[in-house]
């Protein structure tokens, strides 16, 4: 039998390079999500608390600066993702038809995130510029969006997509770059289940505060 050797290559080390930047970009998502979660959620301490949030991170340009920027990581992590995803409908069916044979839960989660991705592309991308073009965020505003019927609806399918690609991807990059140990897996899948729930539950009970928010 003969076996062949591979060296590393100089288009080996760019996509390592690549793995690397992307793995980077997606965490300071993940990051940027749960915080995200956790800031709309002021409205639960009252309009007042949300509106203060709001004024702080215009004021020092925050959201101005780091929303095109936020934009801007959020389309290059989609690009360099994309060159892992089957777009070809016989890759699709070839990556179906292994996943289902493999029946393997980690790779399940990749279909998961792969399908994911399709939906926060489009609507995260209509979501920042409908936020993005209409500063200063308030309260009021917010409500009066989510109170129409399609806003709702809206969020009400962002968010379970939002939260199950978040999670699953900080999940897999923990077991792709060794931190999440073998012994450990089952341990931490669990953990990412809780995450999950908690910021899905999260996002529903910000989304009921803000129907109940009197919009003058
Ligand atoms: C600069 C970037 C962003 C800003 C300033 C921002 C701001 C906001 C604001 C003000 C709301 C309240 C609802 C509204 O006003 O319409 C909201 C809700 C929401 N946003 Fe964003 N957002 C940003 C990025 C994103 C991204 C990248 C995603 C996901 C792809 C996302 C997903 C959501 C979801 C799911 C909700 C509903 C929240 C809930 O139920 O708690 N946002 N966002």
């Amino acid at each position: 039998m003969q076996y062949q050797v591979a060296f590393p290559t100089a288009s080996g080390s760019r996509a390592a390079l690549l793995d690397l930047v992307q793995m980077l970009l997606g965490l300071a998502l993940v990051v940027f999500m749960y915080l995200h979660a956790l800031f709309v959620a002021s409205i639960l301490l009252g309009p007042q608390v949300f509106n203060a949030l709001a004024d702080f991170f215009e004021r020092y340009y925050l959201a101005q600066v780091g929303g095109p920027l936020l934009a801007l990581v959020f389309l290059t992590h989609f690009f360099m993702a994309a060159r892992r995803i089957p777009f070809s409908q016989q890759d699709q069916k070839k990556v179906w038809t292994s996943t289902r044979m493999l029946a393997h839960r980690d790779t399940w989660l990749w279909t998961v995130q792969v399908v994911t991705a399709m939906f926060i592309l489009i609507m995260g991308a209509i979501h920042i510029w409908v936020v993005l073009t209409d500063l200063p965020i308030t309260a009021d505003k917010s409500a009066a969006r989510i109170q129409t019927g399609f806003w709702l609806g809206f969020y009400l399918l962002l968010l379970p997509m939002v939260e199950m690609h978040v999670g699953a991807g900080w999940y897999r990059l923990g077991i792709k770059w060794g931190v999440i140990k073998s012994s450990a897996r089952n341990k931490a899948k669990r953990a990412e289940y809780y995450i999950t729930g908690f910021f899905i539950l999260l996002g529903l009970i910000t989304l009921a505060r803000f129907m109940f928010v009197s919009v003058s």
